[in-house]
């Protein structure tokens, strides 16, 4: 018998060939000439260039699109509309829709995103076959691309349905102007009532805008101290002439450059 390269020579079939039992050795990969290195300093140089590339990348990204920054927050303020970042809009979406939200939120909040996640994380030990081909894994291929699409469907729903006109209108920094509360106009401001809606220091707040750089000429406000506008109701006014050119010059001085 030829003992050559690649024959089997066993002596008892019922003895397993050795090429049947797997030991648990790491792969050889003498065979692939060329297409090792090693991993001091080859490889690891080339994972820090790629890095700093990607470093150097984001840094530019920071330096051209600064984070957009807006008022300092206040926690009076219940009309403002917070929004998450990005990455997690979706979970904000879906905490929008009846079955999430309301008397349901844990459903939304916890059932929902724990299962997903728990699932991700439980993926490796349910999914235990050995085929790697996508359209082979039926299941797994399934929730994936249910995942990603309910992730790009609900980040889309959420862009698309926020009011960002209204956000930057919250959001917006407005010129910081030390107000003189020692000024006879503001002493009238805050005996009309108009400090009610407008704030002490004219900032605005619950539905009333600021009074600080409207660009308002005394007599416009004068108009609108007595007879209202919009949502601010009429006949609020109630001094003499003298109180309402000191208001209403004191008002339009404000945020002025
Ligand atoms: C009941 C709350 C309330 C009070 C009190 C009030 N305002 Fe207003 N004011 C508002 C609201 C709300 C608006 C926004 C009106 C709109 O455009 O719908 C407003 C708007 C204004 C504007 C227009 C601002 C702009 O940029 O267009 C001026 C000026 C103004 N108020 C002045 C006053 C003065 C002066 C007083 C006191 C005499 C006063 N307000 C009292 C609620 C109030």
């Amino acid at each position: 018998m030829h003992r050559g390269k690649g024959l089997k020579f066993v002596g008892d079939s019922r003895v397993l060939a050795p090429s049947s039992r797997k030991p648990m050795l790491p792969k050889d990969y003498s065979e692939y000439p060329g297409k090792t290195e090693a991993f001091w300093p080859n490889f690891l140089l080339k994972e820090w260039m790629i890095g700093a590339v990607f470093l150097v990348g984001i840094l530019c990204l920071t330096v051209a699109h600064p984070a957009p920054l807006e008022r300092i927050a206040d926690p009076t303020d219940t009309g403002y509309i917070p929004l998450p970042d990005w990455y997690f809009l979706f979970l904000y979406q879906l905490l929008k829709y009846s079955y999430a939200s309301g008397p349901y939120t844990v459903i939304g909040s916890m059932v929902i995103p724990g299962l997903t996640f728990g699932g991700l994380l439980l993926a490796p030990f349910l999914d235990r076959g050995p085929e790697r081909r996508a359209i082979r894994r039926p299941l797994a291929t399934g929730f994936m691309l249910l995942a990603i699409t309910s992730i790009i469907f609900l980040t889309w729903q959420s862009v698309a349905t926020h009011d960002w006109k209204k956000a930057a209108e919250q959001g917006k920094i407005v010129a910081q102007v030390t107000i003189d509360k020692n000024n006879p106009g503001y002493q009238v401001f805050k005996q009309q009532g108009c400090i009610n809606c407008h704030g002490e220091n004219l900032q605005g707040g619950a539905g009333a805008p600021t009074l600080v750089g409207t660009g308002l000429k005394a007599d416009q406000i004068a108009q609108i101290a007595q007879h209202g506008k919009g949502n601010m109701p009429p006949g609020i006014f109630k001094g003499n002439a003298e109180q309402l050119k000191q208001l209403t010059e004191f008002i339009a001085g404000l945020g002025k450059k």
